[in-house]
């Protein structure tokens, strides 16, 4: 009991961040965002996309393609040019099928190949008519106009291979006129934050700002002046280094597959958080903690951020749901004790999730409103903000408590990589 009630407390040690360092990270990420606008160093890559915001009147019919690296999905989108949208109709493929084995993630898939089942089931989606098309390819991309984006590296372990480098709109381009589809015409490549904020803003809302809390973790923003006009920059901020991180941290991210890359997204973003609970709960069986069958999760990756998202929605007062979990993943029958302290390493891991994502928030408002007196909206979408217990409510928190003469508040925009692309597609029509 005693040795239990250490280990977690050492745990709460390693992965709490005081209201100072929370302050800290979003003072340096404000100093980031700056260095990054003047072409100095830093983590922050400041990506324009050479959109501004819409006027809620672009209108028209708009194929989506949202590639974002966990589904592949194509939607038909409806602008009616009064600030609603609407999707018709939408469909979406696993990247990675287990059943039929086929990852067009993989290092031994060719961008070819993956850009050709992309134009393969546009085909299927979109048998006849002419079609114009926005693109949602939520990697990093260095943006020469609103239809051209080279990807400067994948990130949230994808490793398909010969795409990191190239133009996406030409792989894409090449692919559809080899399957004689040129009746298709791709208009605007986006990021899928960028997506989240247009769709935001094409709803009415004031949005400052636009983020993913899902499997990967990002943030766009309405810049002023970047190259002397107004624009949405795409900060790729899931590579900021929040300049903390925890034994379990630096295993995770020696193993992935590109070390030092994505600090703050290995922390914070959906693809990571249930490696980080495996990672915890196999240092509690090594350390004799807890008892189980660790043959059961020592495959890195084989436990899912989702699970976290079951124990931690469990509120019955002797943890049914995660005594059934145990069961199935673990294999092993656990005391009450036992049980509290894999919820309680969950919600650690959650809780720091949240708050770094909303340190982040913080530094954007902090550089946009110095004084720190507007009213700021910022538009969210993704997994963990939607469906993760008190995820929302912990960035919420942290907002009220570290902006005392503001009101600043999220909203869940859903659907924002399909709709902002449609809104991207029009507004380049
Ligand atoms: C990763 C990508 C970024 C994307 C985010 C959310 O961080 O690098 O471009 O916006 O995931 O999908």
């Amino acid at each position: 009991m005693k040795e239990t009630v250490r280990a977690i407390a050492t745990l709460y040690g390693q992965f709490s961040i005081s209201a100072n360092e929370l302050d800290m990270i979003a003072d340096h990420f404000a100093e980031a965002m700056e260095n990054g606008l003047q072409g100095m160093p830093s983590r922050l890559k400041m990506l324009p996309s050479f959109i501004d915001r819409p006027t809620g009147r672009e209108t028209g019919e708009f194929l989506v393609l949202d590639f974002g690296g966990t589904n592949l999905r194509l939607l038909s989108v409806l602008l009616e040019g009064n600030r609603k949208a609407q999707i018709l109709r939408q469909k979406s493929w696993p990247l990675r099928d287990a059943q039929s084995g086929v990852d067009l993630t993989a290092g031994s898939v060719s961008g070819e190949e993956l850009f050709d089942s992309i134009a393969a089931a546009i085909g299927d989606f979109a048998p006849s008519g002419e079609w114009r098309l926005g693109h949602t390819f939520s990697f990093p991309c260095r943006q020469y106009s609103a239809n051209r984006a080279e990807l400067i590296h994948w990130t949230k372990e994808i490793r398909t291979a010969g795409v990191e480098g190239r133009d996406i709109t030409s792989l894409l381009t090449d692919a559809l006129r080899n399957r004689s589809l040129t009746r298709i015409q791709p208009v605007a490549v986006i990021n899928d934050t960028v997506g989240t904020y247009l769709a935001a803003a094409y709803a009415g809302e004031r949005i400052v700002a636009g983020a993913i809390c899902g499997t990967g973790h990002n943030m766009a923003y309405l810049e002023p002046d970047a190259r002397g006009q107004q624009m949405v920059i795409n900060m790729e901020s899931g590579d900021f280094d929040p300049g903390m991180g925890t034994v379990f941290d630096a295993a995770l991210n020696q193993d992935s597959e590109k070390p030092g890359a994505q600090l703050l997204e290995k922390q914070v973003s959906g693809r990571y958080l249930g490696e980080l609970f495996r990672l915890v709960l196999t240092s509690l069986h090594h350390a004799d903690i807890l008892r189980f069958d660790a043959n059961r999760i020592s495959k890195p990756y084989s436990l899912s951020t989702e699970i976290m998202g079951e124990l931690l929605a469990d509120d019955t007062s002797s943890l049914l749901r995660v005594e059934q979990l145990c069961r199935e993943l673990l294999a092993v029958d656990t005391a009450l004790e036992e049980r509290r302290a894999i919820k309680t390493a969950a919600l650690l891991i959650v809780t720091r999730s949240a708050r770094l994502a909303a340190a982040a928030l913080l530094g954007v408002l902090r550089r946009l409103d110095p004084p720190m007196t507007g009213r700021h909206v910022i538009a969210v979408d993704g997994s963990l903000y939607e469906k993760m217990p008190g995820y929302r409510d912990t960035i919420e928190s942290v907002l009220v408590r570290h902006l005392p003469r503001t009101v600043a508040r999220t909203c869940l925009v859903k659907d924002g990589s399909g709709i902002g692309a449609a809104v991207a597609a029009a507004i380049c029509s």
